[in-house]
């Protein structure tokens, strides 16, 4: 796969427990060990990208700190280019503390942005070239609004691709939503932006996310798969049966694969299907991004599917 993706976002270092269930308010309970993964929604995203091998470049902040160098270290092993990430003298890393329920492997996720939250539009548009040479543009919400909105002018005025991760819930305005080709979000992220509910069907969440102005819209749902919605129509893409241990960055090896998969130059149905086997992937392993599939393991679930691919 021999497309191109900038990823401007988020980048941290987990601090995770498991534990045999959630606790309550005002509870305490025992967890097992304690661990540390690299991890942050637009850390995970870039390297999901890069192992579908896509050539990806992260624009992003990390504290001068042990943690931010580490995360350096991480993406250059992943081969993903760390040129545009930039370090906040006096600032921490950004960090995501989470528990995993070992049961059901769902996860809650608290994040201390740290860095991330210094990363400024100046920043994205003193690395604008870098933005501009990628085919597509990934981006979430875990960084300051005004630096997304800096980003995707930038993709918009070079005519490149722009997928929005509508992560962690939050409300987008329409001006945002019309400058985007491709919107992610799950459930609940889909009902805030719509004003449906996370129960409704994905597929309804779809169609509403797509009158706002977005080209085209996915609601993933789990091990449910995805619903497309398009302005040529919509689908269901079922995900494939797996034992989930761990869902911490499913969503984002979702987002990952398809921005890798469209920027090779494939269509919206089989990036989407391609993520819908990452993020069902990333659920099979622990941790944020540990636990990202690489192109060939995605290959493989696809052929079985009778989906032909070639990374
Ligand atoms: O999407 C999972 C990610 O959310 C974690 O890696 C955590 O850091 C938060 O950003």
């Amino acid at each position: 796969m021999s497309g191109s993706v900038c990823v401007v976002g988020s980048i941290n270092m987990d601090l995770v427990v498991r534990t045999p269930r959630l606790p309550a308010p005002g509870e305490t309970i025992l967890g097992g060990p304690f661990e540390t993964f690299p991890g942050g929604k637009g850390a995970n995203q870039a390297v999901a990208a890069a192992r579908m091998g896509a050539r990806v470049s992260m624009v992003g902040r990390i504290g001068a700190d042990d943690y931010g160098q580490s995360l350096r270290a991480m993406f250059v092993r992943e081969g993903v280019d760390a040129t545009a990430i930039r370090a906040t003298a006096g600032t921490a890393t950004g960090v995501g503390v989470i528990i995993v329920d070992e049961r059901a492997g769902e996860n809650t996720i608290v994040v201390a942005p740290g860095a991330n939250a210094s990363l400024t539009p100046e920043d994205v548009e003193s690395v604008a070239g870098i933005v501009r040479s990628a085919a597509v543009l990934l981006v979430q919400l875990e960084t300051p609004f005004e630096t997304v909105e800096a980003a995707i002018r930038i993709a918009r005025g070079a005519g490149r691709r722009v997928v929005l991760n509508a992560a962690p819930a939050g409300v987008v305005p329409g001006a945002m939503l019309r400058q985007v080709d491709l919107l992610v979000a799950n459930r609940g992220e889909a009902a805030l932006l719509t004003g449906g509910a996370a129960e409704d069907d994905p597929l309804t969440l779809a169609r509403d996310a797509l009158r706002l102005g977005p080209a085209a819209v996915v609601v993933t749902a789990g091990a449910e798969g995805a619903c497309l919605a398009a302005r040529d129509g919509s689908l269901r893409v079922p995900s494939i049966p797996v034992r989930a241990v761990d869902s911490t960055a499913a969503g984002d090896a979702f987002c990952g694969s398809v921005a890798a998969w469209l920027a090779s130059g494939r269509s919206v149905e089989e990036a989407v299907r391609a993520g819908c086997v990452a993020g069902a992937l990333a659920a099979t392993r622990a941790g944020a991004i540990p636990s990202l599939p690489k192109a060939h393991d995605v290959s493989v679930r696809l052929s079985d599917l009778g989906v032909s691919v070639t990374c």
